[in-house]
């Protein structure tokens, strides 16, 4: 059921509601759809359309229907009385693909938890996965009933999660204390759900990570090394993949696998190229990261899937004004882009391009071949010492550490090109 209310998302929401259900694994028997000034208080929708979906449910022996919206419990339950069926809103939905996709113990408990903290709302009905741990008799406290023994229940399980969650949490925070110390920068990937995250992590770390064409496919932060020209090498964090309207539960529930993103170095927002909607996916990604406090890292977009445009841009990495790598198209299936990518990373973690004028001696050619394989001269002229004068651009980090290595001196730096 998709209702579109002012200010929805049109055709582009109801496309993506009929994917999120597909990536349950659901067979869809019917998209229903309609349009209203403002849900309905006690059924979201009116009575016609609630009569229309009893009507299939019943012609169809539907077991479930979902709502791209969130209901209310009472909505919910309303609803559920007047269609004769299981039903599921946006949330439950979200989380049920969340379920499906955790693959580490953490993203396991926190999905868990965010099921308790959804389900607690709801707690009016008769709920079977409980009743698997409560499993026998004498659990029940005297003169408890059923639903305060599921309250009970319910409680001591989200507690014994907040426990564990805040253990895993504990591990990551000493990692990352030790990445810091060690100057590891990290780069996080984050964008839209599909966009190409795990394919581009792979192909970046040379990693395998698992990449399906489905909503969700990585639900955990997965951290790999990430080789870089010309700089130390970073740590590559690969996150969960955003959807517009992410319930808001879940947003906090997730913090904890977005925390790479929130302390990152650099964030990779990656979106898909060829998806007419993607204005609209990057704006999404850019409400959550708001949201979780990462509204002031540092940003390079990329652009993926540019196999699939019909005239891909060129050149495949875009500059700002001063110089500073912005955006780099790429294809993370067939590799166009990946190296001026890897460049533009090395480049905005070294902070930046610098101009500078380096006169090398005459017993550096080493230094000197290296700089060209680098192309970082811009310029050269031999020197009166018989070395070499070079007028060169290259990460700042980089440069500084060059001129420290070589004794060669640091006012030589002319101006910043970023
Ligand atoms: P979530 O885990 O859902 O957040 O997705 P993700 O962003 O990690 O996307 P993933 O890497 O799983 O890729 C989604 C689909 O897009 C897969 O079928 C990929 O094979 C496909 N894909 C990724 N990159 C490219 C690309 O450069 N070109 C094309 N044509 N397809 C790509």
């Amino acid at each position: 059921m998709s209702v579109e209310l002012p200010g929805g998302r049109g055709a582009a929401g109801r496309e993506e509601f009929v994917e999120l259900v597909a990536a349950t694994g659901s067979r869809i028997a019917g998209l229903v759809s309609g349009s209203r000034h403002r849900p309905d208080p006690a059924t979201f929708i009116g009575r016609g359309k609630l009569e229309e979906i009893a009507a299939l449910v019943e012609e169809q022996a539907i077991g479930l229907v979902i709502f791209d919206h969130t209901l209310s419990p009472a909505q919910e339950r309303n609803v559920e009385r007047a269609v004769g069926t299981r039903v599921l809103d946006r949330n439950g939905l979200i989380l049920d693909i969340f379920a499906r996709r955790a693959r580490s113990h953490e993203g396991k408990l926190q999905v868990e938890l965010a099921q308790l903290k959804h389900l607690s709302t709801r707690l009016v009905r008769g709920w079977s996965h409980l009743e698997r741990q409560r499993g026998g008799v004498g659990l029940r406290g005297p003169g408890e009933t059923q639903l305060e023994t599921d309250r009970r229940l319910l409680a001591g399980r989200v507690q014994q999660i907040e426990r564990q969650i805040a253990n895993v949490r504990r591990g990551r925070a000493l990692n990352r204390a030790r990445r810091q110390r060690n100057e590891v920068p990290v780069v996080a990937l984050v964008g839209y759900t599909n966009a190409g995250k795990s394919t581009l992590f792979n192909t970046l770390s040379g990693s395998e990570v698992y990449a399906a064409d489905r909503l969700f496919a990585t639900l955990d932060t997965t951290l790999r090394q990430l080789p870089l020209p010309g700089i130390a090498d970073a740590v590559m964090a690969d996150t969960v993949g955003f959807v517009a309207d992410l319930p808001h539960a879940l947003v906090a529930a997730f913090r904890a696998t977005l925390e790479e993103a929130v302390e990152a170095d650099l964030l990779l927002v990656v979106y898909d190229a060829a998806d007419p909607n993607n204005d609209e996916q990057r704006r999404a990604v850019r409400e959550v990261l708001d949201e979780i406090g990462a509204e002031d890292r540092p940003v390079l977009l990329v652009a993926n899937k540019v196999d699939l445009l019909e005239r891909p841009p060129a050149p495949l990495l875009e500059r700002d004004p001063n110089g500073v790598a912005e955006r780099a198209w790429v294809s993370a299936r067939s590799g166009a882009g990946l190296e001026p990518l890897r460049q533009a990373i090395a480049e905005r973690l070294g902070g930046g391009l610098r101009e500078a004028r380096l006169t090398l001696p005459p017993q550096a050619g080493r230094l000197r071949a290296r700089l060209h394989a680098s192309e970082a001269v811009q310029e050269e002229a031999p020197s009166e010492a018989g070395g070499w004068e070079l007028r060169v651009r290259m990460p700042a980090e980089r440069l500084a550490r060059l001129c420290r290595e070589h004794q060669l001196p640091l006012e030589s730096i002319e101006r910043r090109a970023d």
